[in-house]
This record gives C-alpha cells, structure tokens and sequence, in this order.
C-alpha cells in the first residue's frame, strides 16, 4: 500500500491542529513528526508538549523519526503519548538491536533510518525485526532540501534484499520527496513518502491530492 506520512516541520506551528487535519481529510493516512536534539542533528525541533497535544487531532497513524543521540532514553516516553511507529537512526544507536527490542516491547512499529552516506549492511542482522526502514533521501536536519540521487540506487537495493528475504517491509522515503519525483521514488522500491514542504507549503489539501494522484495511478495498474 502507498502511503503519504506528511511531515509538518514544514507546517504553519500557528494553525497546527487545523494543518495536520487538512492532510488528513484529503487522504494522508500518516503523519510524521521530526524530534531534533540539536545533536545528533543541527536543529532542535519539538518533542514530547507537542506530539501529546495534537494527538487529539486526529486518528492518524504517528509515525516518529527520532534524529536525537541515543534515543533508547526515550523510547517508553514517546510510546506513551501516543507514536504508532517509532524510527531510530541506526548512527545514534550504540545499541541497536537493544532499542528494536525496547520498542517492540512498548507495542510499537519499529523502524530504523539510514542517512544517505551509512550503507544497508548496517541492518544485516536486524532487518528481520523491523516493521520499517527510512531511507533518508537528504542529509537530516532541515526540511527544504534536494534529494540525493544514489539513495534511489539504495532503496532499489533494500526492495530486492527485503523480498528476497521474503519480508514485507514498509520502505519509507525522507527528504525532498515532492509529488513529481513520487513516481521514481516508487518504482524504486519505496512505499511510504514523507513530504514536508511539498505537502505544507501553500495549498495543503492540494498538496495532498497531488500525492494521492500519483498512487491512484500504482494502484489502478
Ligand atoms: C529532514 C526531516 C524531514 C523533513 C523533510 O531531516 O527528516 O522529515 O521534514 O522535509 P522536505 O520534504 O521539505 O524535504
Ligand atoms: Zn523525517
């Protein structure tokens, strides 16, 4: 199944309740919420006040990616206000497979990201846990920016490893995803897009539709 999961580091913070129900009216069936530590990446974004208060938003799946250093500090804290899927970055793990466990032990959907430059065989050992696995499509940190190119080649890669292995895993796209380049990221291999500003800059209901376009035109085939 294609997924929107709409990002909103790129929304208006004012009218967020509001922006987050847009997408979700006009068929975004995720939202993805950014937590930044200021360490692992540059930028520190929002964390536990936030997530618990727009929880009562809306239904929608909470699918975080935590770019926070050792985020095994914080897996039952986010699993009790209400993440639905809680996706670590295998570089601020020293432990990984102990924090796959510790989220599914909360009952959560695990996920581990990969920034551009850290190969696949970083999962090796653990992709049989995963629910998912992010491929960032950018350098993380900051929305706005260009998708890198090789991370396609890698998402193909990660599709013909997972079916191979014959799991069915959800492979998310982050960074730069926009409804024009949709497609290829698709082909490639993904089947869950984040977009940020793509969704929440301007029109967001619109946005969203130009998304759910694109699937309808997978899924009709
Ligand atoms: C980047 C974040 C992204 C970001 C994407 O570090 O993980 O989720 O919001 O923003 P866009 O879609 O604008 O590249
Ligand atoms: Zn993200």
């Amino acid at each position: 199944m294609l997924i929107l999961s709409p990002s909103i580091l790129a929304a208006d913070f004012s009218r967020l309740g509001q922006q987050i129900r847009e997408t979700a009216d006009a068929g975004a069936q995720y939202i993805h919420l950014d937590v930044m530590d200021g360490m692992f990446v540059p930028q520190i974004s929002f964390g536990m006040p936030v997530i618990e208060t727009i929880r009562s938003c809306t239904d929608k799946v909470f699918d975080v990616h935590l770019m926070i250093q050792d985020p095994g500090r914080y897996i039952e804290a986010f699993a009790a206000i209400g993440a639905d899927i809680i996706t670590v970055h295998a570089e601020a793990c020293t432990h990984l497979d102990r924090v796959i466990q510790q989220i599914k032990a909360a009952g959560k959907k695990a996920g581990v990201a990969l920034n551009p430059a850290t190969p696949l065989s970083a999962l090796d050992y653990v992709l049989p846990e995963l629910d998912m696995v992010l491929i960032m499509t950018v350098n993380p940190g900051f929305g706005g920016q260009k998708l890198i190119p090789y991370c396609l080649d890698k998402v193909a890669r990660l599709r013909e490893i997972t079916d191979d292995m014959g799991l069915p895993m959800d492979i998310q796209v982050d960074g730069g995803i926009k409804a024009s380049n949709a497609a290829q990221v698709i082909r490639a291999g993904a089947n869950v897009l984040v977009g940020g500003s793509a969704v929440f800059s301007g029109d967001v209901a619109a946005n969203t539709r130009a998304f759910m376009d694109v699937f309808r035109e997978f899924e009709e085939k």
